[in-house]
């Protein structure tokens, strides 16, 4: 018999939406004995809520995510609105015993994301961070093949995450969408937005960072501030970043991220050099994962193209036959399955709040960086 495990959403937009979706497959593709009920989902404006609510399912709607909070129906707090937000919903769902799940960043900073990561402990409830690239099948493959040990000693991470969509100087800052602009709202700009997760695998797949050197610019210096009339306002978050790392275990890393990268709308990538073996991902070629073995025979080596599409890979059972593949919204149903395995085995899914602020030390280092202006030790955690 399948336990309950009723839901509250909240935000309705773009995660909202993956989400949802998640909760509506992922007992028709994964087996698991939680069954997640689309209790409630919730967002200020009633009517596009009630619209939203509607087509995707969920039984009832709510305006202020404090009622949400209250409500004894409720077991579980999906937070998939803007960044600013986070940290209070998580201290008032887990003051109420509620499960929390939120999205990425975790917070606006470290100190945020540790004051949330205290108190989901001290209340005892379960807790996730949605970096769902960790569940596109290839990374998870590359994942095992590092755990493997195939690599060798590691000498080099690289990584960038690029976007061009705020090229523009009349996009306008702030709102509906466009928070992600607004540093009052979104904590930083590509930093917390793309190199988060780019910072996410990287810790997941070579370990921890112990020190940055990073650079931010911000391209377009002023903006219209959405619906306000013709206003302006400076921007002043992060339009583009990049920095040089030293990892633990003395691999040099790179990592670049921007929203000006003509013609990138989400190259999220990396390659990884080690002694013997190379691995490189890109996820504008999703189901691919290339691989350069240097213990193959002379005359064979060369990179080979993986195809991450057979039984025998990361979650690929679940989905269809060997050879056809699967998109972007099936990383939010493969991260959902591997939440309520965590609920049903008692070995929580990774990464937990307290996973993730390795990622969120990072980030603050490479800001704190860009301003002073050298090198920056990332705090342990
Ligand atoms: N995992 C990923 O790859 C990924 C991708 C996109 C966004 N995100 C993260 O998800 C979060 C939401 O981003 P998005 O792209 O879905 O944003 P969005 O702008 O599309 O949606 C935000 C939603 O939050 C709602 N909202 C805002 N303030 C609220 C409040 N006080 N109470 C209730 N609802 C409120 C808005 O009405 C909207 O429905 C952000 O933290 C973002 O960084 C993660």
């Amino acid at each position: 018999m399948a336990k309950t495990l009723n839901v509250a959403m909240i935000g309705y937009g773009f995660m909202g939406r993956a989400h949802s979706n998640a909760y509506r497959q992922v007992n028709q593709f994964f087996d698991l004995d939680y069954r997640p009920v689309m209790k409630v989902a919730c967002a200020r404006d009633a009517g596009k809520l009630a619209k939203f609510a509607q087509n995707w399912g969920w039984e009832s709607t709510e305006t202020d995510w404090r009622k949400v909070i209250e409500r004894k129906d409720v077991d579980a707090i999906d937070i998939g609105s803007p960044n600013n937000t986070h940290k209070e919903i998580t201290l008032a769902a887990a003051a109420a015993g509620k499960m929390v799940l939120c999205e990425k960043p975790l917070a606006m900073d470290l100190a945020e994301a540790s004051a949330m990561t205290e108190a989901v402990e001290r209340a005892g409830v379960p807790n996730y961070v949605w970096f769902n690239y960790r569940r596109v099948p290839a990374i998870t493959l590359a994942k095992q093949i590092m755990d493997e040990g195939r690599l060798g000693r590691i000498f080099h991470y690289r990584a960038c995450y690029l976007q061009d969509w705020t090229i523009s100087p009349d996009l306008p800052q702030g709102g509906q969408t466009l928070w992600r602009l607004d540093k009052e709202v979104a904590g930083s700009g590509v930093t917390g937005d793309l190199i988060s997760h780019a910072v996410d695998t990287a810790i997941w797949l070579n370990g921890p960072v112990t020190k940055v050197v990073g650079d931010t610019e911000t391209f377009i210096k002023e903006r219209p501030v959405q619906d306000a009339g013709g206003t302006t306002k400076a921007v002043t978050i992060d339009d583009a970043c990049q920095f040089l790392c030293r990892f633990a275990n003395g691999s040099l890393g790179t990592f670049e991220s921007t929203r000006y990268a003509r013609g990138r709308k989400n190259k999220n990538a990396f390659e990884i050099n080690g002694e013997n073996a190379s691995i490189a991902f890109d996820l504008e070629d999703p189901h691919r994962l290339q691989y350069f073995d240097h213990t193959d025979p002379d005359h064979l080596q060369g990179w080979r193209s993986i195809h991450v599409t057979g039984f025998e890979h990361p979650y690929m059972k679940n989905w269809w036959v060997p050879g056809t593949t699967i998109g972007y919204e099936h990383t939010f149903i493969n991260a959902l399955a591997d939440f309520l395995k965590g609920l049903e085995t008692g070995t929580p899914a990774s990464p937990t709040f307290r996973d993730s602020l390795p990622t969120q030390a990072v980030c603050d280092a490479v800001l704190d960086s860009a301003e002073v202006g050298h090198w920056q030790s990332v705090v342990p955690v």
